[in-house]
């Protein structure tokens, strides 16, 4: 192991005995680690909780929560430190059942300084394979798992090679996009390329929560922060610890939050809400929008110096109608995910109105009209009538501003390409009505109401989708 690595492995030392705590300290920091003390074993499991620790060195007796107890508390923590058992001769049998409980090793008393050193080096040495293992399991297992972006048009392609250069990095990253471009998938792929893919992946949805709900569910609260607040919470940012922090909608966070979030990202360290003790942390920053930055920092309405700190890197989505040769792609995996091995086939002139169609809700838009045609679809065959009015309408022509003289043989004649308006004694509404009364004396069976009728199953469906006549009202 390089100087370098040692000089970080973390070291928390448990000792009841001030004189011994404070002399192993200051020998363990001159030799180069970075240590913590703790006075027994409750203030050692606060450490525990506040940092993330490679090696242990506990004492047997002591106040409170001894030794033995620690070290089992020790193990119920995920991805806990290797513990070194310190011991006087008359707790080396306590010492030699902890090595049973998972201590890596122990120490008798009298011991030097060597010796502790070589031990505690090999101890996070340990541990630093063990965490590496695991890394590397998981990263196998993950290739395969990785959600698959469709990605054929020369931009998405860019944005796929800017997602794996930026996933090993520990840069920030802000995703830009309109609704449904895909950020959270990519959010997603950018965490499991990441060298913290064993950790967890913690979203927030910042527009989702009031802003007192919003500071308590990021930063986590005290027993007795407000009323109601029974116990200690643990906060997103808190479980996201060594892992990934998604902050979907990061420009809805409220100013007093924004500034708070600042300082945690700047200093790696927060105040739980009603906390007087920092606890450290160390998280990855995504972060998602699909507002125009340059507005909301002009309209003062996000803080400019936190979107420098998130903005390390940008990556943007183009919306759906920039990049039509993704559709044809699209839609075959999309319709794959939805229908399994054997979705049904698309007719021509269906693709060809979705290739033409230009998807104001982007992907997701897509995905939803595809899972629609699947149920609607009929001997294995998507047709047009399977696709929602909207899409396989003409595009309306711009409507013409009132006051510009009409110009002769004008191509499309908008009123015949919009939709036919609902008044009262239209057609439309007659049609409603005749479905509606067939509704009622079918007790609204579909199958026999479009016997009634005479038209196709699918046609009825698109119908009532259009009448709003979904649900039995
Ligand atoms: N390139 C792509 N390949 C495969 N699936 C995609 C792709 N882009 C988007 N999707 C799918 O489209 C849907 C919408 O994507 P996502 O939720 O990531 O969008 P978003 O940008 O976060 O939208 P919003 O701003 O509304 O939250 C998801 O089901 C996602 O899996
Ligand atoms: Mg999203």
């Amino acid at each position: 192991m390089s100087e370098q690595q040692q000089q970080q492995a973390r070291i928390l030392i448990a000792e009841d005995e001030a004189n011994l705590r404070l002399v192993l300290q200051k020998e363990l920091e001159r030799l180069g680690y970075r240590v913590q003390a703790a006075p027994d074993g409750e203030a050692a499991l606060r450490k525990l909780e506040e940092s993330n620790v490679d090696v242990l060195l506990c004492d047997i007796n002591m106040p409170r929560i001894d030794g033995m107890e620690l070290l089992r508390r020790v193990h119920q923590r995920p991805n806990p430190p290797e513990v070194i058992m310190l011991t006087g001769q008359a707790t080396v049998e306590t010492a030699v059942e902890a090595m049973k409980l998972g201590a890596y090793d122990y120490l008798t008393k009298p011991y030097t300084i060597s010796e502790l050193d070589v031990r505690v080096r090999q101890a996070a040495d340990k541990r630093r394979l063990r965490v590496d293992n695991t890394r590397l399991r998981e990263q196998l297992a993950r290739q395969s798992a990785l959600p698959e972006i469709v990605s054929v048009s020369e931009v998405m392609k860019e944005a796929i090679r800017l997602i794996e250069r930026v996933a090993p990095s520990e840069a920030s990253v802000l995703i830009t996009g309109e609704s449904g471009t895909g950020k959270e998938l990519v959010a997603h792929a950018i965490h499991r390329l990441s060298n913290r893919a064993d950790a967890s992946f913690v979203d927030l949805n910042c527009a989702a929560f009031q802003e007192s709900l919003l500071e308590s569910e990021l930063f986590g609260y005290e027993a007795g922060a407000f009323s109601g607040a029974k116990g200690r919470k643990l906060g997103l940012i808190e479980l996201a610890d060594g892992g990934t922090l998604f902050l979907d909608e990061v420009t809805e966070l409220p100013a007093q939050l924004q500034a708070k979030l600042l300082r945690a990202i700047e200093t790696r360290t927060f105040f739980r809400v009603g906390g007087v003790r920092k606890v450290e942390v160390n998280v990855r920053i995504v972060a998602a929008t699909n507002r125009n930055l340059d507005a909301v920092v002009n309209d003062g309405v996000f803080r400019s110096d936190l979107l420098y700190r998130i903005n390390g890197f940008q990556i943007s989505l183009a919306p759906l109608r920039e990049r039509p040769e993704d559709i044809e792609p699209l839609t075959r995996y999309l319709l794959k995910r939805i229908a399994g091995t054997h979705p049904p086939e698309l007719t021509d002139d269906a693709f060809a109105a979705l290739r033409a169609y230009n998807w104001p809700g982007n992907v997701r838009q897509l995905k939803n009209c595809l899972e629609r045609a699947v149920i609607l679809s009929n001997n294995g065959r998507i047709t047009l009538s399977e696709l929602p009015p909207e899409v396989t309408r003409p595009a309306i022509a711009p409507i013409v501003p009132a006051a510009a003289p009409q110009v002769a043989g004008a191509e499309v004649a908008p009123v015949l390409a919009a939709p036919v308006a609902s008044t009262p004694g239209s057609l439309r509404e007659s049609e409603r009505q005749q479905i509606l009364a067939a509704l009622e004396q079918t007790g609204w069976h579909r199958g026999k109401t479009a016997e009634i009728l005479g038209i196709s199953p699918s046609t009825l469906y698109r119908r009532l989708r259009d009448y709003d006549l979904e649900r039995r009202r």
